[in-house]
C-alpha cells in the first residue's frame, strides 16, 4: 500500500520546471506520429522519472484531443510507468502466494527496517523505493526480490540484504566518481 505520509513520495514538479520545455519540444517533434500518447508518456517518464497526474494533465492540454483519462489508462496499464516518484533503484518484493508462504514478508520487514521506510516509500537519500508486487512469474525461485532488473531468488536469509543493498551504493559511488572525472 502506498505510504501517503512519506514526504519524498509527494509530487513536487513545479509548473515552471524546465523539463516541461524539453517535453514540449519532444511533442512538437513527434506530433503527427502514430502511438504518440505512449511515446510522450515514455519521454515524460524519462525526463521526470515518473508521470504523476499533473504531468498527464499538462500532456493532455498539449496534445489537444487526448483526454487525461486516456493517458491515465495507458499509464496504469503498462507496468513501465510510475505514477509516483521512485528511488534511483526500485526494489520490488513479491508477495504472491508462493513467495509469501516462503517468507517474503520477512524480506519486506527487513528492508523497511534497513531503509527506514514503509512499502510505497523512498529512502531519505533517494536511493531506493520499496514496493510489494503480485506474482513475478518465477515462483520456483520463491521468495523473490527484484532490484530494478536484477532478480534475487530464494532469499530465505534476510541477513544478505545489507550486502545486496551495499552493491548499489558502491555502483552509485563509482558512477559519481566517473562522472566527476569526465567533468573535470
Ligand atoms: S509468487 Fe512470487 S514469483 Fe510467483
Amino acid at each position: 500500500m502506498a505510504n501517503e505520509g512519506n514526504k519524498a513520495n509527494e509530487s513536487c514538479i513545479r509548473p515552471d520546471d524546465p523539463r516541461y520545455k524539453e517535453l514540449k519540444a519532444y511533442i512538437d517533434s513527434v506530433r503527427d506520429q502514430e502511438g504518440i500518447n505512449i511515446m510522450v508518456l515514455q519521454e515524460a517518464q524519462r525526463l521526470f522519472g515518473y508521470v504523476p497526474l499533473e504531468v498527464q494533465k499538462w500532456i493532455s492540454f498539449e496534445l489537444d484531443d487526448v483526454s487525461v483519462g486516456e493517458l491515465y489508462g495507458i499509464s496504469t496499464f503498462y507496468s513501465q510507468f510510475n505514477l509516483t516518484k521512485q528511488g534511483k533503484h526500485k526494489i520490488s518484493v513479491c508477495l504472491g502466494t508462493a513467495c509469501y508462504v516462503k517468507g517474503a514478508q520477512a524480506i519486506v520487514e527487513a528492508l523497511e527496517q534497513q531503509l527506514e521506510i514503509e512499502v510505497g516509500g523512498i529512502s531519505d537519500d533517494g536511493m531506493f523505493s520499496l514496493e510489494a508486487t503480485r506474482c513475478l512469474g518465477c515462483c520456483s525461485l520463491a521468495p523473490v526480490m527484484m532490484i530494478d532488473d536484477d532478480v534475487y531468488a530464494k532469499l530465505y536469509d534476510t541477513n544478505q540484504i545489507p550486502e545486496i543493498l551495499e552493491k548499489y551504493y558502491l555502483e552509485t559511488e563509482l558512477e559519481d566518481e566517473m562522472e566527476s572525472e569526465v567533468g573535470a
